[in-house]
């Protein structure tokens, strides 16, 4: 198929600028990116007053599939993708059975082909996710696996860490890291601050996170490894990213669009949909977020889609699973608090959802220009609509935002060159 979007406007992650373009796609390739292109043959797409991005690329979401397919599968997941505006994702290991072997790499791989839709999968850094024995990681990278994480939960053991890195470091794998010492998170279910003191819920203190980026970061400056710290919630973490950024540590950051837009009051109406880890923190916390990413060192925006069944997050708070189902809310979301409000500009935007995602797992074909694989991702600032849950393809219903109006939703998702999703008519 050829098509061609014209009118868009076109932004540019790397020339930072937002030009109105008519964009050429054949053959799963982008051929012309020019003021006027005439292409009779092609099929006309109107994309006048929406931003045209380069394919987002969602670099953590749990997709369950093998082991809990009642929560999400690689299908049901990765059309959630294409519908919440990502071109490709990248998928955690915390299956069951996890990801710590090419077996498990290689189904992940396969029902991703099946479903027709690009999926990398982040292979466990540690066997069975114990913490306890490194994986089997030239068996890992040789199956696919795009990182090593054992997300969802931290690497106690800091010297299975340190061999971690060093193996991660020889095949140039970002390992990403799960920040949180399970000694001071106990059994918190929310931050500890004032809103814990007075719902009476146990708290987890952001030390729980820093304390653990801390000692990453300096693993990864002893062994030289790339390390990449997953949703990024206190206003700690980023300073201390920021200060490591500055000493040249190889390190790079990822938030959620929740941690961005809830504080930790949400929990007041002891809604299990606002239980995650890390838990929401305070508007303290969100700004030091925004002032991250500002100045890049917060690199990413992920969603860390964490799909569970409606019997579990019908449980009372503390029994509840940790977990938002994010795919489909993520970009209005952001759209709405960060991008109107002007705290990010829609290159910017490109730089946090495409291309550092992009660079950090080594995905190529993150940028609108003739000769490059076409994945595109298109914007309509203009549309309002509000969150509907029970229209959400994923499996998982766990969001706390139903009903929400926001603006700047996904209209067209191009993968590959094909069209995954549109609201064209
Ligand atoms: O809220 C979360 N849910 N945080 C995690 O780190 C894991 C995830 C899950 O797998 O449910």
């Amino acid at each position: 198929m050829k098509y061609l979007l014209k009118d868009g406007m076109v932004v540019d992650p790397i020339a930072k600028a937002v030009t109105k373009l008519d964009v050429l796609v054949e053959e799963g390739k982008i051929t012309a990116v020019e003021h006027q292109v005439e292409a009779p043959d092609a099929e006309v797409l109107d994309l006048e007053g929406c931003y045209i991005f380069p394919g987002f690329v969602d670099m953590h979401c749990h997709l369950r599939e093998p082991g809990e397919e009642l929560k999400e599968t690689i299908l049901t997941g990765t059309m959630a993708a294409a519908k919440g505006g990502f071109t490709a994702v990248a998928c955690m290991g915390n299956t069951n059975p996890p990801a710590d072997n090419s077996a498990v790499i290689n189904l992940i791989r396969d029902k991703a082909k099946e479903a027709s839709f690009p999926v990398y999968p982040i292979g466990c850094a540690t066997k069975g996710r114990n913490g306890e024995e490194s994986s089997e990681i030239g068996d890992l990278v040789k199956a696919g696996a795009v990182a090593l994480s054992d997300d969802g939960a931290p690497i106690m053991n800091s010297e299975v860490l340190r061999r971690v890195m060093e193996y991660a470091q020889m095949f140039n794998l970002p390992v990403i890291s799960h920040c949180e010492d399970i000694d001071l998170s106990g059994t918190g279910v929310m931050n500890e601050g004032l809103s814990s003191t007075l719902l009476g819920l146990e708290g987890i203190p952001a030390a729980a996170e820093e304390v653990h980026v801390a000692r990453d970061l300096i693993l990864a400056e002893m062994t030289g490894a790339h390390l990449h710290i997953a949703h990024v919630s206190t206003a700690g973490s980023v300073e201390l990213i920021r200060n490591a950024k500055k000493r040249g540590v190889h390190v790079t950051a990822e938030v959620t669009p929740h941690h961005l837009c809830l504080t930790d009051e949400a929990v007041k109406q002891f809604d299990s949909n606002v239980k995650v880890n890390p838990p929401l923190r305070t508007r303290s916390d969100i700004e030091a977020l925004y002032e991250g990413l500002k100045d890049g060192t917060i690199d990413a925006i992920a969603t860390d889609h964490a799909p569970h069944r409606s019997d579990e997050k019908e449980m009372e708070f503390n029994l509840a699973p940790f977990g938002i189902s994010g795919l489909e809310t993520a970009i209005p979301l952001v759209w709405e608090h960060l991008v109107e409000t002007g705290i990010l500009s829609p290159v910017e935007f490109a730089q946090k959802m495409a291309f550092n995602p992009g660079q950090i797992l080594g995905l190529p074909d993150r940028v609108i220009k003739a000769g490059y694989g076409a994945n595109l991702t298109v914007i309509d600032p203009r549309l309002k609509l509000p969150v509907k849950v029970e229209e959400f393809i994923s499996l998982g219903k766990n969001s706390p935002f139903d009903g929400l109006v926001l603006c700047g939703w996904p209209v067209m998702t191009i993968s590959k060159g094909e069209i995954k999703f549109s609201r064209h008519q």
